[in-house]
């Protein structure tokens, strides 16, 4: 599995960083929609699904957690706790966020907006929707 992580390129200065993300450049899909994650609780594990078409940016802007995806081959673990740090997550890919820092400020850009038609929430079906797409490659 190919991980795509992305360092964007702070601008810093004697008063601080700034971070600034432009589509077609930083981000390589229209952004139609953005959503953050703050306040979460301890221990708890979010995400759980893979979605058919939508391509999607996490930046842990503030904190840090983890990431798992998992291709339906392979499984990988992805630390974010860079507020200058992108992981590219495609289509077609299981993931889970977790180990949240009590800080932790998980802000996604989303290339479409929601849709609840796009999710496969349940793992088995995750599974069995890949082999498929695979056997028509
Ligand atoms: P959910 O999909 O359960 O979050 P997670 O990524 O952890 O699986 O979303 C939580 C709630 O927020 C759910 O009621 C749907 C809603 N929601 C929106 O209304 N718009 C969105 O863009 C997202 C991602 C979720």
């Amino acid at each position: 599995m190919q991980v795509i992580k992305y360092v964007f390129q702070p601008h810093g200065d004697e008063r601080g960083q700034l971070v600034a993300l432009e589509e077609g450049i930083d981000i390589p899909f229209s952004i139609k929609r953005v959503y953050y994650m703050y306040d979460t609780v301890k221990g708890m594990v979010r995400g759980k699904h893979a979605h058919k078409s939508l391509e999607q940016i996490l930046v842990c802007i503030h904190g840090s957690c983890k990431i798992l995806l998992d291709d339906g081959r392979e499984k990988k673990v992805i630390p974010l706790e860079k507020p200058y740090e992108g992981l590219y997550v495609p289509n077609n890919m299981w993931r889970e966020m977790y180990d949240f820092s009590e800080d932790a400020v998980l802000m996604v850009l989303a290339s479409d907006f929601y849709k609840e038609n796009d999710y496969i929430r349940d793992y088995d079906q995750f599974v069995s929707y890949i082999n498929i797409c695979n056997s028509r490659r």
